[in-house]
């Protein structure tokens, strides 16, 4: 037995039609939730707008300290990847473009994003999200749930980037 009248026939429909509301209202909320996107990360929620994350993170950033963890194995580890033009630096990777001159091309809040977590703008990144408590995968267990890098640091970093130029 099937059709329109037949009783079970009914009973689905109406679970459907529940279902669907109820499917709704979370797209509404989701879509809500989404503008502007919002990360949840630490006790902060840091907004996404655009391509960058306008709102320091944390108190301004000193360059000195920004190079220095950027010249550093770990945690940053920049030059494993990506190439500069600094005394300091002996080997660097090449599987990323140059930081020289990042400053130049990139504004403070693109920066931020980028170092923060490069997956919002590009999800097949090799970048490492050095500030997202979410979703972060093949971390070492002592990173995981939290943040490779500290406000503070990601701050210091973007100010050291942005003398780049
Ligand atoms: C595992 C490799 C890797 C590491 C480590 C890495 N990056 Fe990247 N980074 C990339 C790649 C690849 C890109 C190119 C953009 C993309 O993949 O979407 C990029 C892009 C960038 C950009 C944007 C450059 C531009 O001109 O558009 C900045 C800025 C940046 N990285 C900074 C950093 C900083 C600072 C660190 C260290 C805290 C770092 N990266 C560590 C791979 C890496």
């Amino acid at each position: 037995m099937s059709g329109p009248n037949a009783p079970t026939g009914n009973r689905f429909s109406l679970h459907k039609r529940v279902l669907q509301r109820l499917l709704q209202r979370q797209l509404l909320a989701a879509i809500w939730c989404a503008m502007p996107y919002t990360v949840a990360a630490q006790a902060a929620e840091i907004a996404v707008l655009g391509d960058g994350i306008a709102q320091p993170l944390a108190e301004p950033g000193d360059a000195r300290r920004g190079r220095a963890l950027l010249l550093s194995r770990d945690p940053a580890n920049c030059v494993l990847c990506h190439g500069l033009n600094d005394p300091a630096v002996r080997f660097s990777g090449n599987l990323a473009p140059p930081l020289d001159g990042a400053g130049s091309r990139l504004t403070a809040a693109q920066l931020r994003l980028r170092v923060a977590d490069s997956s919002r703008l590009n999800p097949d990144t090799i970048m490492p999200a050095y500030f997202k408590t979410e979703g972060l995968r093949e971390v070492a267990s002592s990173y995981r749930g939290k943040p490779v890098l500290t406000p503070q640091q990601v701050e210091d970093l973007v100010v050291y980037l942005s003398t780049l130029r």
